[in-house]
């Protein structure tokens, strides 16, 4: 490989690795994150981030709240976690500007 190349691929790597991984935040949420919010609101608990009255109106509440319930866990995440997981919920349900 040339030496050019190998930047480049390097350069792509970091480029992809600061990005927020949605599809392992969505894993991350299904396996931790749906037991209270289904006795909360039924069915696939999911019903919390849309109902009418929920609490969360813009992407830095939702963060806080992410971490809030992450803590309610017990279980000390990573913040690579956390922008995972913040960044599934925004794409699927919040769609907030940010
Ligand atoms: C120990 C139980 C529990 C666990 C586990 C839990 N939550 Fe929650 N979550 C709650 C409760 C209770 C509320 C509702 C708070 C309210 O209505 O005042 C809530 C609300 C939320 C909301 C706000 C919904 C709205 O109104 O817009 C978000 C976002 C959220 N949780 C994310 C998460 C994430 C992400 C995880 C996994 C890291 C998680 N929760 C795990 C109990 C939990």
């Amino acid at each position: 490989m040339s030496k050019t190349l190998i930047l480049c691929v390097l350069l792509i790597a970091t480029a992809f690795s600061a990005q927020a991984d949605i599809k392992n935040g969505k894993e991350l949420h299904d396996s931790n994150c749906t037991s209270c919010h289904i006795n909360l609101q039924g069915g696939d608990g999911t019903g919390i981030y849309t109902r009418e009255n929920r609490r969360i109106e813009s992407y830095p509440a939702l963060i806080k709240q992410v971490k809030r319930c992450r803590d309610s866990m017990g279980m000390p995440w990573p913040k690579e976690h956390i922008d995972d997981v913040v960044e599934y919920l925004n794409t699927r349900f919040y769609k907030f500007e940010h």
